[in-house]
């Protein structure tokens, strides 16, 4: 079995939760196995409703080009559908 990471959930008027998310998981679905929902609709990186500011953390893609420019992903934008945790994160998510 392989390891897991903590993902530290911040979104607005809401308190702060906490769940799991194995590497071969998008963390979306890795929050809604622990039981939170998350904006989501395309679920394939394209529509972006899912987004997220990255504040700590680091996540891989397995798709070419999610719905992300580069100034976005440098600012640490993630789209949780289609990011998998390559290390512990911490997120806020706008919606
Ligand atoms: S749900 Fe559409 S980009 Fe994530």
């Amino acid at each position: 079995m392989s390891a897991t990471f903590t993902v530290r959930l911040q979104r607005p008027g809401a308190d702060p939760v906490q769940f799991e998310a194995p590497p071969d998981l998008p963390v979306l679905l890795a929050a809604e196995r622990a039981g939170i929902a998350m904006e989501s609709s395309c679920r394939n990186g394209t529509c972006r409703s899912c987004i997220c500011l990255m504040d700590a953390g680091s996540v891989a893609y397995r798709i070419a080009w999610p719905g992300l420019s580069l100034d976005e992903k440098r600012e640490g934008w993630i789209l949780p559908c289609v990011a998998h945790a390559t290390a512990d994160l911490q997120l806020t998510c706008p919606l």
